[in-house]
């Protein structure tokens, strides 16, 4: 088969689409003939050398495909070749079959298109962990979320908003009406507006009851500062640092919370629970319609380095497919 390899990491010109040997399925895994992956953020740091993947996984980018089942290793249940399926993925997306751990498995959710399918499971699994298992989302409280208009942003839009919360989003003006047709109540420009007072404004002084933070360092002081009473922080991402400073005190005087996760790293175990509740929970509001894949457009795998450089340049909002055939 073929696969996006990155022989020497560097900028998106460094992944190089090669012949490479088939994947096996091992016990409780299947394979799956993937009809298209999509871009995450951490691909483009696997790519420049600083993501490697964790033990075990294979060696080239793509955290997520749909496709349909072509093989089945041994202690599978449940699952059949010829089945049409998405998948959370350790790695090996960008290439033309890939092994899945079983318990890593969705079907693909009636009413979804198998190669917009591909745009659900990183997002769904990442932002359902987050933002319902580990800040519960209460409804008729606000989610304040960074970077709207990302993958993570757009499909947490929509889950915040079925689920009865109120969505204040920072992002830049351009994707604002897109991510008020999504369904966010107030969009900040980021650039322009201070967010800490603008959810105070939007909320009555209040704050934000959870926010999900891609940011990091560079939003850590005024995110601690835009939390309402018995608010919850939960960092994704340190696009803007690793390392900043909290004061404990503006923490404490609200009774806040601060949580830090990722998922690609997570045990078999772990994944397999969140892609559980992810099926019971999630999917029957993607097969309402309440929450839809947000895909920005599809690229062949091929050319998965203009994909790359379209992410890099921040302009998509949602989803950047790739696709295979
Ligand atoms: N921990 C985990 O398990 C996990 C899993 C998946 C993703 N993530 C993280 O979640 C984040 C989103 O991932 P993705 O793949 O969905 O990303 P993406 O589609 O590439 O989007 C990145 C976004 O960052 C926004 N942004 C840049 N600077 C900003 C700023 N100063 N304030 C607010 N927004 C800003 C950009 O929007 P503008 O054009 O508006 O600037 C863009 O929409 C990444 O940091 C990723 O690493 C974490």
């Amino acid at each position: 088969m073929r696969a996006m390899t990155v022989p020497e990491p560097g900028g998106p010109d460094a992944l190089v689409w090669s012949e490479v040997p088939d994947p096996e399925p091992g016990p409780g895994e299947v394979v799956v003939d993937v009809r298209a992956s999509a871009v995450n953020r951490a691909d483009l740091l696997q790519r420049q050398g600083h993501y490697p993947p964790p033990p075990g996984a294979p060696a080239y980018p793509g955290l997520e495909c749909s496709g349909v089942i072509s093989a089945i290793g041994p202690d599978v249940a449940g699952w059949e070749v010829g089945r049409e399926v998405c998948a959370l993925l350790a790695g090996g997306g960008y290439a033309e079959r890939v092994a899945v751990p079983a318990g890593q498995l969705l079907p693909v959710p009636a009413g979804v298109d198998l190669v917009d399918a591909a745009a659900l499971p990183e997002v769904a699994c990442t932002v359902w962990s987050n933002v319902v298992q580990v800040a519960r989302l209460g409804r008729g409280e606000t989610l304040l979320l960074h970077g709207g208009g990302s993958g993570i942003g757009t499909f947490a839009i929509q889950l915040a908003v079925a689920l009865g919360a109120t969505v204040a989003v920072t992002a830049r003006a351009a994707k604002h009406e897109r991510l008020r047709e999504l369904g966010a109540a107030h969009t900040i420009d980021y650039r322009e507006q201070d967010f800490v007072e603008e959810v105070r404004r939007v909320t009555g002084g209040r704050g934000a009851d959870v926010i999900l933070d891609i940011m990091g360092a560079a939003y850590l002081p005024r995110n601690v500062a835009a939390l309402a009473t018995g608010g919850r922080l939960v960092v994704i991402g340190m696009q803007g640092g690793r390392k900043g400073e909290l004061d404990l005190g503006a923490l404490l005087a609200k009774r806040g919370t601060i949580a830090a996760t990722a998922l690609r790293s997570r045990p078999l175990e772990e994944k397999a629970e969140i892609v559980r509740g992810v099926r019971e929970q999630v999917w029957p509001l993607v097969e309402s319609g309440a929450v839809r894949p947000v895909v920005d457009r599809r690229v062949p795998m091929t050319e998965a380095a203009r994909a790359h450089r379209l992410v890099e340049s921040n302009d998509h909002v949602g989803k950047v497919l790739l696709t295979t055939g």
